[in-house]
Formats: C-alpha cells, sequence, structure tokens
C-alpha cells in the first residue's frame, strides 16, 4: 500500500481517533530534556506547527542530535489528543526518517526574530519563516479570489504580452528587450542602432501595462481582465514600488465611469471579506506580531462607502488643512503619497475615489471633460498605502483621442492598432489597475513592498 501523507493543516482539524499518520515537513523547533523531546513541525500548509512527541529512549541518539531547526523529516506515528495546552493534537513518534539536515552553526534561521531587513538578505530562504509562510498564503488566496471574482462575473481572462512594440502607455520608464550585441550593435547608415536587425524587427521593451491590449479585448469579448507581472525601469527607491510587480487590469465595453468605480469598490471588498474569511490564521498571526489595528482595518473597510470626490474638491481640502506638506498643493499637482494619505486618514478615515484630474497629469487615453481641463480619472486612495488603483473611462472618440495623441506627440507608428478601435465600432469603455503588490500591503499589514513578493525586484536588487 502506498503510505500517504497528510498535511499539518488537515491533521489539525482531524478528531484523533488514535489512526496512524505520516507528516513531512521542517523542524522549527526543537526542545525537551533526556527522556522526551517536542519537536515543532511545519509544512507550509498552515501558520500552526504539529507537535512531534519523541520518546528518547526509543530512538537511536545520534539520529536525535541531527534533528535541529531547519531540518527536514518524515515522521510516522500515532495522532492523538494533545496532552498540553496550544494544540489539539499531537503525534506521538513511531520512526523518524531525516530527510536533509541543517547544520545549526551556519543555518541562517537557526535563532528566531530575525528583521525583516535581514530576511530581504536571505530571500531564498525566508518563506520559511512564520511570516513569509503568511503573506505568501495570503498572497496566493488573493491571487486565487482575483481569479474567482472575475470568472463569476463572466469576464474572459485575456493574456496581453509581456514584451511590447509600444512604448505609447507612458506609465513609466521601459526595460528595453534586445538579443543585439550591445557592445557592438549593428548601426545604420546615420549612426542610429538598427533595429530591423533586432530580434522582432524592431525595437521592444517589456510592458508597463496589458491595459491597451486589454482594450482591444474588451472591444470583442465585452468584460476582460489581464493579471500578470509588468515591468518599470524607474529609480524609485519606495516603500510601495517595485520594478517587476503584478497588476489585476479589468477593461470593460459599455461602462462609464460610475460604473468603473462601482466595480473598484466591490472588487476590493470582496477581497478583503475574502481574505477574512479564509485566511484567518494568517491574519490573526500578522496582527498579533505587525499590526494590532490590521483586522479592524480590515473590517472598517469592508464596511463602509468609499469617499467620492473631485480632485479639485480634494485640493480644496489640502489647501484648506493647514496641514504643511513637503510638495505645496495647488490646482494641477500630481498628488504624492502624503496629500492622498492626508485626505485618507487625516480628513475622512475612509479610502477615497479621487475623480476628474488635471488632463496634464494623466494618459493621453483618458476621456476628455467637456471643461477642455480636466479627464474622467479614478485614483482609488487607501489608508496606509496611498494610491492602490488607477483607472479611467477612455476616450472612444476617434477624433479627440487622436487629437490628443498628436499634441503629445506620440509617435504614430506605435499607436494605428489602438486607433482601429475607435474607427470600428468604438464604444464607451472603462477599466483601472489595482497593483496587486499594494493590495497585498495592505491586507497583510506588512510596511514593505518588498515584503508581500516572493522575489522582489528593485532597483540594484535581482540576486534571488
Ligand atoms: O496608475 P497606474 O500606472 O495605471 C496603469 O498602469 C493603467 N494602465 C491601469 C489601467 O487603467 N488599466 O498603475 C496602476 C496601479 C497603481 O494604482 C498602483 O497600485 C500599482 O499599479 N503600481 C505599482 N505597484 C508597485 N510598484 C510600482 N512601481 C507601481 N506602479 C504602479
Ligand atoms: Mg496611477
Amino acid at each position: 500500500m502506498k503510505e500517504s501523507r497528510i498535511k499539518i493543516k488537515e491533521l489539525l482539524k482531524t478528531v484523533p481517533a488514535s489512526q496512524e499518520v505520516i507528516v513531512k515537513g521542517w523542524v522549527r523547533t526543537k526542545r525537551g530534556n533526556k527522556n522526551v523531546a517536542f519537536i515543532a513541525l511545519n509544512d507550509g500548509s498552515s501558520i500552526n506547527n504539529i507537535q512531534v512527541v519523541v520518546d528518547v529512549a526509543a530512538f537511536d541518539e545520534a539520529l536525535l542530535k541531527k534533528i535541529t531547526t531547519g531540518a527536514c523529516l518524515k515522521v510516522s506515528g500515532l495522532l492523538v489528543p494533545s496532552q498540553g495546552s496550544g494544540q489539539p493534537v499531537e503525534i506521538q513518534a513511531q520512526t523518524i526518517e531525516i530527510y536533509g539536515t541543517a547544520d545549526p552553526d551556519s543555518y541562517p534561521l537557526q535563532k528566531k526574530g530575525h528583521t525583516l531587513e535581514f530576511l530581504r538578505d536571505i530571500a531564498h530562504l525566508r518563506p520559511r519563516t512564520n511570516t513569509f509562510g503568511a503573506v505568501l498564503r495570503i498572497r496566493h488566496a488573493m491571487a486565487y479570489a482575483i481569479h474567482k471574482y472575475f470568472n463569476d462575473k463572466g469576464f474572459v481572462y485575456l493574456h496581453t504580452p509581456l514584451i511590447t512594440g509600444s512604448d505609447a502607455e507612458g506609465a513609466g520608464a521601459m526595460f528595453q528587450v534586445t538579443t543585439l550585441d550591445i557592445e557592438n550593435p549593428p548601426r545604420t547608415a546615420d549612426g542610429k542602432i538598427d533595429y530591423t536587425q533586432d530580434f522582432f524587427g524592431k525595437s521592444c521593451n517589456l510592458t508597463v501595462s496589458g491595459q491597451l491590449e486589454g482594450e482591444l479585448g474588451a472591444m470583442a469579448l465585452s468584460e476582460i481582465y489581464t493579471f500578470g507581472p509588468t515591468f518599470r525601469a524607474e529609480n524609485s527607491n519606495t516603500p510601495r514600488h517595485l520594478a517587476e510587480f503584478w497588476m489585476v487590469e479589468p477593461e470593460m465595453a459599455f461602462y462609464e465611469i460610475e460604473e468603473n468605480m462601482d466595480l473598484a469598490e466591490d472588487f476590493l471588498k470582496y477581497l478583503i471579506r475574502y481574505a477574512l474569511e479564509y485566511c484567518a490564521d494568517d491574519l490573526a498571526f500578522l496582527n498579533k506580531m505587525y499590526d494590532n489595528e490590521l483586522i479592524d482595518r480590515l473590517k472598517f473597510v469592508v464596511e463602509n462607502e468609499f469617499i467620492r470626490l473631485d480632485y479639485t474638491e480634494g485640493i480644496d481640502i489640502l489647501m484648506k488643512s493647514g496641514h504643511k506638506f513637503e510638495f505645496p498643493v495647488s490646482w494641477g499637482l500630481d498628488l504624492q503619497s502624503e496629500h492622498e494619505r492626508y485626505l485618507v486618514e487625516q480628513h475622512f478615515k475612509k479610502p477615497v475615489i479621487l475623480t476628474n484630474y488635471p488632463k496634464e497629469i494623466k494618459a493621453f487615453y483618458m476621456k476628455q471633460n467637456d471643461d477642455g481641463k480636466t479627464v474622467r480619472a479614478m485614483d482609488v486612495l487607501f489608508p496606509k498605502i496611498g494610491e492602490i488603483i488607477g483607472g479611467s473611462q477612455r476616450e472612444e472618440d476617434y477624433d479627440k483621442l487622436a487629437a490628443r495623441i498628436e499634441e503629445l506627440g506620440i509617435p504614430d507608428k506605435d499607436m494605428w492598432w489602438y486607433l482601429d478601435t475607435r474607427r470600428f465600432g468604438t464604444a464607451p469603455h472603462s477599466g483601472f489597475g489595482l497593483g496587486f503588490e499594494r493590495l497585498l500591503l495592505f491586507v497583510t499589514g506588512m510596511g514593505n513592498i518588498r515584503d508581500v513578493i516572493p522575489f522582489p525586484r528593485t532597483p540594484k536588487n535581482a540576486e534571488f
């Protein structure tokens, strides 16, 4: 008979009837005395460990010595109600096999209580800590919930390309993708690099957003979303910026800005509710260890309506606030996180959706308002985060869009296919982008975006 392993998460839910079980996992701690040893074993299925009770006399001393923090074990034994407090069940070990030892003198996680900064330098091992186990399980749950939300609503998951021949979106500086010899690239007669000889026959980059291609999908399938990595080559060393981050971008035909806002609010509340329901143990751990207002804050956002406000009114509030900002406030300012957080945390004390921004500080594709000054942009601003979502109604009018493209000097060669949607069966439509790691910052309460993605990509950092 094939022996089957039980995950620790399942074991902890099992009402023991003295059955034999097999568990496999990594040692978190070992303690005890000369008669009995207690091993806390974790396999990543839960924040909680299973306690393995070892009758020292029944085991080889050399084997027991090798069981130290970080070692990987297979344990078979009897599942019984726990004698001690702190866990419902425990295993009385019958056999122990060591898959891999972890030398206590060199294993970096031998001791507890490392700082998050230290753990960033050992990103290859940090998934084995309670904190990163919790964060990574929540990350998974949120990714799943995103797909479930849109699938249940009949949206089509559209895979937009990561390599793009257009750099028109303007959402940020781009990483070039090339197979040319950068030491000695081919050149045209006038000395420029000859991209016709490059892999794609033109200069290409990693995408900053899937939106433009998403719009092509929405103009056929009505409601689509993309969810994938995006890349920005800005030198932003902040706790909220990554050079490689994941973005969720729904795009909907026939939605005006109000419906776009309704969707964004409903979507965020759904995700947070999902986390509260399905990630309760991990959230309780993070709430206890890092941020004892975390769960209250999550519940608060789910239970309250977001404030909807014009950019112009927002600027008014900031100017009248008497608060001293690093970046002085006036109409036309591209709001910094200090301004966004003032509105959300000090003034309204609720999430805010800010709309109708000056067109100069927003992308070319946003629908122009009749005032000639503003566009139908919407940013969702969250406590502790600032901007979590950026989106807009799109300009569906060919002439207005083409005029804006020309005004901004965006090359026609990049835009013809995008403009075609406005030539053939154009429709009102809207969409937005949710920064997945910004969502995770909010849901986990972690303070630095480097700690909510397994292997962060930031300036001067791509070791793991
Ligand atoms: O506001 P952004 O730049 O909007 C777009 O890219 C649009 N094309 C979205 C759309 O309408 N489909 O980015 C959207 C969100 C931001 O609100 C923020 O949450 C996140 O992406 N974001 C980042 N997250 C981590 N690191 C960065 N460098 C980010 N830049 C933006
Ligand atoms: Mg934005």
